[in-house]
């Protein structure tokens, strides 16, 4: 980071996390933000994955751009993807703030929004006019009022699919009661057969097949995690992102004692244990992306040597602004001149049985 760089910070730092945020939108939306190096756009980076192509492997994880304001503006300063949501059919105004949290000193966040969102007809239109043809996923979820979740999750197949180049589908927020019951086995074969029927119509109808992701949570029990994977296999879901925020608050040398999902450096560890997990029980042809505490180079290099095929980033770029997505992909491209690799792929799951070994704190 510059000091102008640091100097941006410290005023956002200065502000009520939700209101820097806002700010943060505006300056994507108003174009200013300078244009990174042209290292974004490597070969030796370009990345595919479901049938996908990214110019790099660094994405923008949900959450950032839940309304779909600036997916081409994260494109335009180095990201590879991203990801706008999560949305639900109705708008929603989430819970009473104050509802973000930062742990500065341990790089981290804490959460507890509750999906607030403009809805699906409000992100629809926009993406619409977007100008860049990609790549953008939507991550879809359910209304906390809504009397058959199942369905918010298929209507949001429906209404996204001619402008999604893929999908999440998010059963993995900590902060809808009774959402990441979606997770059990029962519960989640329903959602993904009702959610790959109502993709399978739109097949039949003449559109491409357009990929869907399963986004879980850190926090899901050992045991219950391969009936996760089972599912996905079973219904023909393309991929998993590892993972959304944790209730855990084991690896805080203090618990600020604010209820929601913790994300940032401090759910590095847990994310990346979970993501090499569900590599060894998804095989290596599964599309998965990790998630959770990316921050620099060397923490994208460890999801990928933990089993990622590609990344995403929230908090990194809180506390690392918006030149993250650059600064790391010329770090990964020093990085494979090093180790004379031609591909990211080379690495990947180098190191997936010592961190899958490793106990969850
Ligand atoms: C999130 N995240 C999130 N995930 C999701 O699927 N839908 C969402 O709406 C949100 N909203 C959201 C808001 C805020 C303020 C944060 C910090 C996070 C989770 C996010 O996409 C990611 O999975 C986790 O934050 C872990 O990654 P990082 O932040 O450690 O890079």
């Amino acid at each position: 980071m510059n000091i102008l760089e640091k100097l941006g910070r410290e005023a956002l730092f200065s502000l009520e996390p939700e209101r820097a945020h806002r700010i943060g939108i505006k300056a994507l939306a108003s174009g200013l933000l300078p244009k990174p190096s042209p290292v974004v756009r490597d070969g030796r980076l370009a990345t595919t994955l479901a049938g996908l192509s990214f110019a790099n492997p660094v994405g923008v994880a949900a959450g950032f751009d839940k309304d779909a304001e600036v997916p081409d503006a994260l494109l335009d300063i180095g990201f590879g993807f991203t990801e706008v949501g999560t949305l639900t059919p109705k708008p929603q105004i989430g819970n009473p703030a104050p509802r973000v949290f930062r742990l500065v000193k341990e790089h981290g966040v804490i959460n507890r929004l509750g999906f607030n969102n403009g809805g699906h007809a409000a992100a629809l239109s926009r993406l619409k006019s977007v100008k860049t043809n990609g790549p953008i996923g939507v991550n879809i979820g359910a209304n906390k009022d809504s009397e058959d979740r199942i369905a918010d999750y298929v209507s949001g197949i429906e209404r996204f699919y001619s402008v999604a180049d893929y999908f999440t589908v998010n059963i993995s927020s900590p902060n809808t009661p009774g959402l990441r019951d979606l997770q059990g086995q029962e519960q989640l074969r329903e959602l993904l057969s009702r959610v790959y029927e109502a993709r399978g119509k739109q097949i039949e109808a003449g559109a491409e097949t357009v990929p869907i992701f399963l986004k879980i949570a850190p926090d899901v029990a050992e045991e219950d995690l391969p009936g996760i994977v089972e599912e996905v296999k079973a219904h023909g879901i393309e991929g998993m992102i590892v993972s959304n925020t944790t209730l855990s608050r084991a690896t805080l040398e203090r618990d600020p004692g604010e209820a929601g999902g913790l994300s940032g450096r401090p759910v590095f560890e847990r994310s990346t244990i979970m993501l090499a997990k569900t590599r060894k029980l998804a095989g290596p042809d599964m599309a998965i992306i990790g998630v959770g505490g990316v921050e620099d180079t060397k923490t994208a290099v460890t999801k990928i040597k933990a089993g990622a095929d590609a990344v995403q980033i929230y908090t990194g770029m809180i506390y690392g602004g918006p030149k993250i997505a650059e600064r790391i992909c010329s770090g990964l491209v020093e990085f494979m001149e090093q180790e004379s690799l031609s591909s990211l792929t080379e690495i990947r799951d180098a190191d997936v049985d010592e961190w899958a070994a490793k106990s969850l704190r």
